[in-house]
């Protein structure tokens, strides 16, 4: 018996619902992206995020449920990311769950938006049809084959809001092995291009542009942090960049913004990779993952895989549809906690700086 579980996502600026069948099989995926709307601001505006998610949540979830040619009797949990994130978006997700739990008579389960990330990674997309025969058994996962990753592994999670390495010990066990003591390196990413005037969100923009420049035209910062060579700190390359182009104006030199960007890229990707690699290997993990808006960033994917295999490790990178936000990560995370037991009741709250790990 297959269990089906209903996600749904509304953190941060993308209102999403999928349905994932037993923690992998994505069968529905709806994304409504309000990146259109915010981009006028040059950024997210929370109001408009929250008024947004109460106009489009219900449609959301309704044609999640048709793609999947399922109705509510087929759905055995609603899983809701209740932190972290922006408080008036979160809620919306949260009471909308709350509802439909309690109207349909549905087990709920609360999921951490960045567990949700990671748990990306065990997604593939029955619609586009996987190769079976190239599949083995995950004897964790449920006897569910798969191809994909499975605990233990070491996972860089890279977004707008988040820059964590975190060791995957089991399906809902986490270890964050490092941090950022500033900005997250998605949030580097559209700061710099902001700067260089490329507009929100930034990261696909400075990714496509770097395509065209030299890495090695600008020697930025790879900052490291005190005494954690797996911490984080991406202020400094961020302001680097901004002095490089101040200092240019000033002597009316005419920037190259394909080099800017691509150096500026280079130097976060540098960092990520090394210390993500690093602590693969001083923790003995074999496998190695991303997540997260940034690990969609082609360089990172890259150079990652190069890195991890240069050392013996093998690399795991979800899907580009599942690196930013949407609803079947957060069924996928979902699924595990409903395995495990875990059961949220209508009290269930936004927490918007809620913790890996965290209960
Ligand atoms: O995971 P996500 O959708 O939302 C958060 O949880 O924050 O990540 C969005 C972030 C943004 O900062 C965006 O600029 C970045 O991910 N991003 C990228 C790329 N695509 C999205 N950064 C670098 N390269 C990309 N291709
Ligand atoms: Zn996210």
């Amino acid at each position: 018996m297959s269990v089906n579980i209903l996600g749904i996502e509304t953190s941060c600026d993308e209102t999403a619902a999928a349905v994932v069948r037993d923690g992998r099989e994505v069968v529905s995926n709806v994304i409504y992206t309000q990146i259109p709307t915010h981009t006028l601001y040059g950024g997210v505006v929370p109001e408009i995020a929250s008024r947004e998610h109460v106009l489009k949540i219900n449609q959301v979830i309704k044609k999640a449920l048709i793609d999947a040619e399922m109705t509510w009797e087929d759905i055995d949990a609603i899983a809701v990311t209740y932190g972290p994130g922006l408080v008036g978006p979160l809620l919306i997700g949260v009471s909308t769950a709350k509802a439909l739990a309690y109207a349909k008579n549905i087990p709920l389960v609360g999921v951490n938006h960045i567990e949700g990330h990671i748990s990306a990674n065990y997604l593939y997309d029955v619609q586009k049809g996987t190769d079976l025969s190239a599949i083995g058994t995950d004897p964790v996962a449920h006897a569910v084959p798969t191809k994909h990753v499975a605990p233990p592994y070491m996972c860089l999670v890279a977004s707008g809001g988040h820059s964590h390495i975190v060791r995957v010990d089991d399906y809902t066990e986490y270890t964050i092995i490092g941090r950022t003591h500033d900005d997250a390196a998605g949030e580097a990413f559209d700061k710099v291009a902001r700067a260089i005037g490329l507009g929100y969100p930034g990261g696909p923009k400075v990714d496509k542009l770097a395509r065209e420049g030299n890495p090695e035209a600008i020697e930025f910062p790879r900052a490291s942090v005190g005494d954690s060579p797996y911490d984080f700190s991406f202020s400094g390359i961020k302001s680097a960049v901004l002095n490089y182009l101040n200092g240019a104006e000033m002597k009316h030199i005419e920037v190259n913004k394909a080099d800017v960007a691509a150096s500026f890229q280079m130097a976060v990707i540098d960092v990520l990779a090394n210390h993500t690699i690093q602590a693969a290997l001083d923790y003995e993990m074999k496998t190695v993952a991303l997540a997260g808006g940034v690990a969609a960033n082609s360089l990172l994917r890259e150079t990652m895989k190069e890195r991890a295999e240069a050392k013996g490790l093998t690399l795991h990178c979800p899907e580009l549809i599942y690196c930013t936000d949407n609803g079947a990560m957060i069924a996928a995370a979902g699924y595990h906690e409903f395995m495990a037991g875990r059961r949220a009741d209508l009290y269930l709250n936004a927490i918007p700086n809620l913790k890996i790990g965290e209960r």
